[in-house]
């Protein structure tokens, strides 16, 4: 079975041949990334495997069905780059709903305690033998208030590991895990209480912007934003007013809003035309890392296992437990399907 593998990188690349090699996926790697003028790549292909940043809208879903493409594969857990209600009736998709959610909120904890101790800013000064503690001051998180937003896989964890570290953790998601003992709140008080807040919902129409210039006004002065999530969950240029009025205390963002055309690549020895980010990037408390938080061994290995697991699945029965729902085109609702979809 051939599967044309795009936006692939070196770091995809072992987990993926051992994948293939073990359940016979000739997976084809292309370093570009699937648009509708790349889709051609994936001519004599039974499937598709893409990642965050790749395409799959209307036009693109299209191409690939008439080329023959029956699956999409995502080797991620958001799906908001694909037209699901597009591949209704022409290609099945499926996700990879979880692969180590302790990769992801051990990430926004590594990047809080580098924000607020000031550790990227001793790291270049001690470099340079510059030993002075002059502007390092930071605060202690125990006693501290956190406020998650999205108590799903990694919402959670980042709360256990918040309570690790003895802060109170209040938490908003549209759908409340009873009996959980989380302490659910509105999403204003949880705006209004919090020192620290981390947002671990998917993208969707609803959560778009969710910080915004209102939701900054309503803050805790010197509030820490963590965004590890999809970075369209934030007004990029709202935060970065929120941070030249001092509203917002630090931003530690592994997502941002147009990264698409950013991420993955290396523009070092560039002109960087995104001005928003070039202007994040230059304040001393704002932290950005290139949707790095998902890459540990554990998580590349688990993703490439899922991936070619749905890929099998779906191409011997035409369904899987991992299916995307294409009818709501938001959550998965094909759960424990047992049937094809179409
Ligand atoms: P999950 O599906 O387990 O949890 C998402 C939670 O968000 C659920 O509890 C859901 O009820 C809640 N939710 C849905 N709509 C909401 C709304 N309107 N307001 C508040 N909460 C809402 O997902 P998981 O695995 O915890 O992932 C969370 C997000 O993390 C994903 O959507 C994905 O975008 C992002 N992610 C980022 C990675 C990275 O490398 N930076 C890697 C993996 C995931």
């Amino acid at each position: 079975m051939k599967i044309a593998f795009f936006d692939a990188k070196p770091y995809d690349l072992p987990a993926f041949k051992r994948q293939g090699e073990l359940k016979n996926i000739d997976f084809r790697f292309f370093d570009t990334r699937l648009t509708a003028d790349t889709a051609s790549l994936a001519e004599g292909c039974e499937g598709v495997c893409i990642f965050v940043n790749d395409c799959a809208d209307a036009e693109v879903i299209n191409r690939l069905h008439s080329l023959g493409v029956k699956i999409l594969a995502l080797r991620c857990a958001g799906y908001n780059n694909v037209d699901l209600k597009s591949c209704y009736g022409k290609i099945h998709a499926a996700h990879v709903p979880a692969y180590s959610p302790y990769a992801v909120a051990e990430h926004a904890m590594a990047m809080l305690l580098t924000s607020i101790r000031r550790i990227h800013r001793a790291y270049i000064r001690t470099k340079d033998f510059n030993f002075s503690l002059n502007g390092l001051t930071g605060f202690d998180l125990h006693g501290k208030t956190a406020g998650v937003i999205g108590t799903g896989k990694i919402g959670r964890v980042f709360t256990d590991i918040c309570r690790g570290f003895g802060m109170r953790v209040i938490a908003y998601d549209k759908f409340p895990a009873e009996g959980s003992g989380i302490e659910y709140v509105p999403l204003e008080r949880l705006f209004a209480e919090s020192d620290i807040i981390s947002l671990h919902c998917p993208l969707t129409a609803e959560t778009y912007h969710m910080i915004g210039r209102d939701t900054i006004d309503s803050l805790k002065t010197g509030a820490v934003i963590i965004n590890t999530s999809r970075g369209a969950l934030i007004d990029a240029e709202a935060l970065l007013e929120g941070i030249k009025q001092r509203k917002v205390g630090a931003a530690c963002l592994d997502v941002y809003e147009e990264e698409s055309d950013i991420f993955f690549q290396d523009f070092s020895g560039h002109i960087m035309s995104d001005d928003t980010l070039a202007r994040l990037i230059s304040m001393p408390n704002v932290i950005v890392t290139s949707h790095q938080a998902f890459l540990t061994n554990e998580a590349l290995e688990n993703i490439a296992e899922t991936t070619a697991d749905n890929i099998i699945a779906l191409s011997q029965n035409g369904f899987c437990e991992n299916e995307l729902c294409y009818r709501c085109g938001q959550v998965e609702h094909c759960k424990n399907r047992r049937e094809r979809c179409f």
